[in-house]
This record gives structure tokens, sequence and C-alpha cells, in this order.
């Protein structure tokens, strides 16, 4: 379809670009066919405390599984990102901070970043954390959420972030999970003019604890909201910077001490703790985030994102300020006042460089042109997406609106577990065609195959694996090697298993096609249906249920919930939001259902496996398109569902 549509570097870019296309696929090549040699090379971008020899160690076999980068060579992270850029940058901006309400902004330079993080490690310190222990933080999107992150990376204690719109049930999961006796908070956070609990959470989140006892919350007082206070236990943030030195020496750790754990979703089981590594990770963030933005000193680069997702963590803080660059933190959303808001911000800061899911992309295009009315936004060089496949339509009313028709689009693919960008154009070296994350990263093995394990050659369509490790992927499951092997490496042999399909056109462009496993892409936030299912069935009034995702025009997939009561009990509308408030408590508002369906029994084989595919389809309203529905203990059950699906929509 838009396979024709080809948009080619602008001039401007081939001009004074990092790279031509040329020069891409040289160094490309050269990065798989000399991996060890030009990763050495790469790793020198980093300071190390004390330099590597080795650079890689890695199997990808069941029985073998390794994977180790710059093993021998110590470093720390935080000083990559802050100590080494006082000399000459000191005073340059690191974190341009622009807050909820129009008109509110603050300009944190290098040198005063790292002198907050340096006290606030020291404060960490003062309560006892220790290299290796787990700290959680449950943020809102203030600068205070950086540097708790960069002083838990400077005294090489392992932080683990957790999305501010998690509720206290999800918070607590993760702070077990983490044995995290530990947790960094705020009072209260600011998004959209409303306020965010997050003190309360927490109180919550504590008493709910069973594997770990929390000794200390450390809250920034933030908004004027009064909450509950432990003086046992919790620790006014400004009291205790107050007391510190600003003079804090960084840990050396060793390349492959870990530096952050992050929950995500998968298709079965509660939220996996990825763990990423110190001296790969940091790499793979900084090298990616100079060639994917073909970033320049001195530009003002804004992820639109949020620290508690790994877009945050690679791409707002540890990518952009390994390499010097101011980032942009805002801590709002894009139609808050109103949906000129990321068009206003754009001018008033000059910003050169946005990159947003497109999700926000096409809630922002169903409000016409109106998101860039009036609007100048001639500082913007560069524009990129990410987190879930961008729809042509999107893709084109971005470039035409943002992008004024000449800034690129770099349409970046990759996942909480490989750290940062694996496939992805570069602005001056890779024509564009709208919906397609091009073509893989330096030193990146992309291949598609079929169910069977074997290599797709060409223009073919299959599920996407990687064949050879890249500095920046995860290491391990937290407390779980033996689920990391199983989730990522036993699907097919020798090889790193995405979860998503993907298709290569006859160019050797890459188009992901969307997960092939159970797991749902609802605004960009990657959920595990069976992990909504256990929260559902937990409810008393839920016999079964059974959730799929559907095409939703601004979600990209919407939640349906196929629910059967027990049998004492009628479906209602009072029943309908119990269920949906039980969710979002549960686990947050972000796992609200769109819709909720009543199924008097679901499709289940004779073996009692349900049978998705047909609630994909009855959801995605194909129920024209059912297949072979045959090898159901009951296919009667198919035309009920179908009925009530009518009656729904
Ligand atoms: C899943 C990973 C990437 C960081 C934020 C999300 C989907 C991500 C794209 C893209 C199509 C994409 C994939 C992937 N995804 N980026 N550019 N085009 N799909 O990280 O929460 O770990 O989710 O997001 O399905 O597997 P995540």
């Amino acid at each position: 379809m838009s396979e024709q549509t080809l948009y080619p570097v602008p001039q401007h870019y081939a001009e004074q670009t990092l790279l031509n296309e040329e020069e891409y696929f040289e160094l490309y090549n050269r990065s798989v066919e000399d991996s060890e040699g030009f990763w050495r090379e790469q790793g020198q971008r980093l300071d190390w405390i004390k330099p590597y020899t080795q650079v890689k160690d890695v199997s990808f076999a069941r029985d073998d599984l390794h994977i180790r980068w710059y093993a021998d060579g110590s470093l720390n992270v935080a000083a990559n990102c802050l100590d080494r850029h006082l000399a000459e940058h000191g005073d340059s901006t690191a974190i341009l901070w622009v807050g909820d309400e129009p008109g509110v902004s603050r300009e944190i330079s290098y040198r005063e970043l790292h002198a907050d993080v340096c006290r606030f490690a020291n404060g960490l310190k003062s309560l006892g954390v220790q290299k290796g222990d787990v700290v959680t933080i449950y943020m809102p999107m203030i600068p205070e959420a950086a540097v708790a992150m960069l002083a838990c990376a400077r005294i090489g204690a392992i932080h683990s972030v957790v999305f501010a719109g998690f509720s206290p049930e999800a918070l607590a999961g993760r702070m077990d999970d983490g044995k995290s006796r530990v947790l960094i908070t705020a009072n209260a956070g600011v998004r959209g003019g409303r306020s965010v609990v997050l003190k309360e959470n927490v109180d919550k989140a504590v008493a709910l604890c069973c594997e770990t006892t929390v000794d200390k919350v450390v809250v920034v007082n933030y908004t004027s909201d009064k909450v509950a206070w432990n003086p046992e236990r919790d620790c006014d943030y400004g009291e205790l910077v107050a007391q510190q030195s600003d003079d804090c020496p960084a840990e050396a750790m060793n390349a492959e001490d870990p530096l952050f754990i992050l929950y995500t979703s998968g298709s079965t089981g509660k939220p996996k703790g990825v763990l990423h590594t110190s001296g790969g990770y940091l790499t793979y963030a900084s090298l990616t985030h100079e060639y994917v933005f073909d970033y320049r000193h001195g530009e003002r680069y804004w992820c639109a994102a949020d620290i508690g997702w790994v877009t945050g963590h690679s791409y707002i803080l540890y990518g952009p300020l390994a390499n010097g660059a101011t980032t942009v933190m805002y801590e709002g959303v894009p139609n808050y006042p109103d949906v000129t808001r990321v068009a206003q911000i754009i001018d008033e800061h000059k910003i050169d460089i946005l990159y947003i899911a497109p999700t926000a992309i096409r809630a922002l295009m169903a409000e016409g042109d109106k998101p860039v009315a009036g609007a100048d936004l001639s500082s913007l060089r560069l524009l990129g997406t990410v987190g879930e496949p961008i729809n042509p339509e999107a893709w084109k009313w971005y470039h035409r609106t943002f992008g004024r028709g000449r800034c690129p689009i770099v349409d970046t693919w990759w996942q909480t577990e490989t750290g940062a960008a694996m496939l992805t154009p570069l602005p001056g070296a890779t024509a564009l065609k709208p919906g397609s994350a091009t073509r893989p990263f330096f030193g990146v093995q992309p291949a598609l195959v079929d169910n069977d394990g074997n290599i797709l050659d060409g223009a073919a369509e299959g599920n996407l694996v990687l064949l050879d490790s890249w500095p920046g992927q995860m290491r391990t499951v937290f407390g779980d090697h033996q689920r990391f092997i199983d989730t990522y490496f036993s699907t097919f042999d020798g090889m790193y298993f995405t979860g998503d399909g993907a298709r290569r056109d006859a160019d050797g462009y890459y188009w992901i096609t969307g997960r092939v496993d159970d797991v749902l892409n609802v605004s960009g936030h990657r959920m595990g249906t069976a992990e909504l299912e256990s929260a559902l069935v937990a409810h008393q009034a839920v016999a079964e249920a059974a959730v799929v995702g559907y095409p939703h025009d601004i979600k990209g997939q919407g939640i349906y919930v196929y629910v059967t009561l027990n049998s004492d009990l009628e479906p209602s509308e009072e029943m309908r939001r119990q269920l949906r408030d039980w969710l979002r408590a549960e686990i947050g508002p972000i796992a609200t259902p769109d819709v909720i369906q009543w199924a008097p029994g679901l499709p289940k084989t004779r073996s009692g496996k349900i049978m998705r595919r047909i609630l994909r389809k009855i959801a995605a309203d194909e129920c024209d398109q059912l297949g072979d529905i045959s090898t159901l203990a009951d296919p009667s059950v198919v035309r009920q569902l179908i009925d009530n699906h009518a009656e729904l929509t």
C-alpha cells in the first residue's frame, strides 16, 4: 500500500548529517562482520574507571545462556552522565523541566544537577542504602525523579522505577519482588491540572507488602497537599538533602553490575523485572541517542515519555545525559490545557527534536489541524515515534503538521528488554516509508522465522527474532533466570524471540505487525492478558474471564473483556462499573477496559483451552472470519457471543 511512497532524505540533512546512506551500510556491515571490533571502539564513548580488555562474551544457547559485555571494565553511570561534562559544559542545561501549567519551567545546568545528585546520594547513604540494594522510585515527572535515579546509580544502588499511574497493589507487587526496603516518592503529583495522589498510595502499598519490610520512605513535598506521616519511617526529601555535602565519590561499578530493574508484562504470569546492567546499557543508550536523533550539542531534545517506562530511562535520562544533551522533562499531558500545548512548548522553548508516542499523535490528529494552529514550529528539525506501530495516516499527519513537510520522522522499534532502539531510520541515511521502522541499528541482526524457526529470506512475513546480542540487551529477569531463558530463548533455538511479528519488504525495510503473543499494547502501554484476567477472576462476582485486544482508533488497541459471572448473579450496568473500577484499583487507570461483554460461556477446546482467536475476531467485529470452530467443546457458545457482541455495538 504505502510501500510506494518514499520520503527521501531532505537535502539539508544530506549535507550535514553524521552519516549518509552509504556510510550507514558501510558501518552497519562492519558492526556485524566485526562485532567485537566495532563494540570495542564504541565502548570508548564512555569514561571508564578501569578500562575493559574483554568486549563480548555471549551465547544464546538455551543450555549455556550468558550475555556479558565489557565484563572486566568498571565505570560509574552517573559520573558518565554528569561529572565528565562539567569541565566543558558545566553551565549547559542538562534538564529543561516544563511544568504542567503553561508558563512554568526551570532549567537545571549540568553543574547544578551534579550537586543535587551528590547531595541526594549522600542522603541515601545516610539512610543506610548500600551498593546492590534495590530502591523503588514512585514519582511524578519532576526533576527530583531524575536526581533519584542518578543518585542510585552514583552509589551503586539498583533503581526500580514504578510508573506513578500504577495502583498500590501493583506497586506492592513490584516492591515485594525486588525485596526493596527503601522507596522514594512525592506527597502528590500534578498532571493535566489534576492532583495525583502518591503518598497515600505508597502508605497502602507498604501495608500490602508481604515479602519485604519498607524501612524508609523519602517524600518530596512537592504540592501543598497534606499527607499522613509516619515519623519512624517517612523522611522529608528537602530536610534530608539540606544536611548533605555536594561531594559524593562515584562508586566504581563493574560493567555487568545491575543499573536498574524495570517491570514489564509478558504473556503469562506476573510482570517480569527486566534487569539492565551498567557498561553495555549506557554504551548502547548513548550511541543510539546520538545516531538516531543525529544529536548535535546545544540542541533541545524532547522525549515526551514518562520516566516510569523504559523510553524515559533511556531517552529522557541516560542516553541524552551521557551525550551532554539538553533533555526536556515535561510534567503534563499533550492536551492540557488544550490541544495546542505540545506546539506551544516547542515554540516557547525552541525545541529541535520531538519524540512522542503514536497514541498521542492520533489523539491530536482527531482534532484536525487545531493542535498546530498559529504555531511557528520552525525550531523543529526532527520528529520521532516509539511504542507501537504508527499507521501511515497518523505518520503523514505528523509529518505535515508538526514537521511542516520538512522534518524526517524516526519510527523506532524496540522493547523494555532491548534497552534502546533496534530498528530505526537514521535521519541522514534512510529514505522513509510511513509506518515502517525501516532498518536495523548498528550491531543488530534481525531475522524473520516461521513457526518452526526456519529463517525466511527476502521479502517475507514471520516472527521477529534477533540472532546476536547487542550491549543494551537485558541480562536476566530479576530473581528468576530460568524465566528469562524460557521467555526469550526457548521458542526458537539460539535466537532471542521478541514476541513481535514483522514483515520485510523487497527493499529490506521492516514493518512491525504487532505482538504475536498474548500481550496487549494499549496507548503504548504494555499489558499481559493473563495479568488482567487473574485480576478479574479475583473479583468475587467473576467465574471466568478472557481479555483480548481489538483495533482502537486512538489507543491502537483497546481492552475487550469477556466475563462469565457466578451463576447466581445477573449482569447489570452496576456490575460493569464495579468490574471496571476493580481493574483500575488492582492495576491502575491504564488497565481500564474499553468494553465488557457478558459471556454465558467461553469458547474452549475439548481440553479446556480458551480459543482466543475466536474472541479476538468477535471483538474486532470480524464475526464472518471465525475460521474452523468444529474443535470447540460447545460450538453453540459462539452464536451467543456474537449475538451479545452485536447488542453491545
Ligand atoms: C513493544 C515493546 C520501545 C519502548 C517503549 C515500549 C511495540 C515498540 C514500536 C514501533 C511498532 C512497536 C512492540 C514491542 N513497539 N515500538 N516503533 N513500531 N511496534 O516498550 O513496553 O517494552 O513494549 O512495543 O510490540 O514488542 P515496551
